[in-house]
């Protein structure tokens, strides 16, 4: 009993297993069967941003989870990268970017005496305040969270160094923002886990009673005994039926 149990579960596990790959290839191909003919360039970058963009945008930063661990040290080198354009100490001058004192939290294009691209202006009407997922977008593509700003800068695509690089700037005059509470729908594999973990049991569980009914050795049984007894008693078939219903009840 427990050993067909265990075969059914197994093989739902393996349909279920072959319909995802299967799905897979077949959204897989309709992406490459639409983008090939076009152009290489988005042939090959297409996918690549369509995954990254909507991994990212799908599980941001849990960042009442991530920011207390962050490394401030490695933030700090990370700015590196920033100083050709940036200060980020209190009435620091603006460069060739905006001094990045109290960033975090502050108006967008709001620092006084920098003359901001009118694609940042637009962008402050979208998004009003430097939050935390607005910095951590902005930076890991500048160009593609705000097209046409004037910070030529490519980003960051770690993920990590740019948490360590938030939480810096955070302490660069943005202490007062409050580090929010841990949001278990944004950690990092908690989704996809549970979505993995539950699509192939429940998969096997519910295939198990199709699997019988495919096997056809219920039906067939049924339906090779049901004429036998009809042959047997032609004219009675509804009492039968209908004392068998009452019996049982
Ligand atoms: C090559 C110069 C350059 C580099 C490097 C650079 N930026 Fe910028 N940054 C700019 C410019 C220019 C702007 C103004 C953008 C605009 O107006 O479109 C800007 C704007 C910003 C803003 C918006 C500020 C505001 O007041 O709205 C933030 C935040 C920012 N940069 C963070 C960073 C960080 C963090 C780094 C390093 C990872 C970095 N930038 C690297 C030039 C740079």
């Amino acid at each position: 009993m427990s050993g067909d149990l265990n075969g059914n579960k197994i093989l739902g596990a393996v349909l279920a297993t072959a319909f995802v790959i299967i799905s897979v290839q077949q959204v897989t191909g309709a992406i490459y069967h639409t983008e090939a003919p076009e152009k290489m360039g988005y042939f090959v970058d297409a996918p690549e941003e369509a995954a990254g963009g909507a991994a990212e945008a799908e599980l941001p930063p849990d960042w009442g989870t991530v920011l207390p661990t962050a490394d401030l040290g490695a933030g700090e080198a990370a700015f590196a990268r920033c100083q050709a354009c940036h200060t980020a100490t209190a009435g620091g001058p603006n460069g060739t970017g905006p001094n990045l004192y109290g960033v975090l939290g502050r108006p967008v294009a709001s620092h006084a005496g920098f003359a901001y691209s009118e694609a940042m202006v637009a962008h402050k009407a979208e998004a009003p305040t430097w939050t935390y997922d607005e910095l951590d977008q902005f930076l890991t593509a500048p160009g593609r969270h705000v097209p046409g700003t004037k910070m030529s800068f490519a980003g960051i695509r770690d993920t990590q160094t740019r948490i360590n690089l938030i939480a810096w700037l955070r302490s660069q005059g943005s202490g007062g923002v409050a580090v929010p509470a841990p949001d278990p729908a944004r950690q990092p594999g908690a989704a996809p886990a549970e979505d993995a973990a539950g699509t192939p049991e429940g998969a096997g569980t519910e295939a198990g009673g199709p699997v019988d009914d495919m096997g056809q050795q219920v039906p067939a049984t049924g339906a090779a005994g049901q004429p036998t007894t009809q042959a047997t008693m032609p004219g009675q078939p509804d009492s039968d039926t209908t004392q068998t219903n009452n019996t049982a009840r």
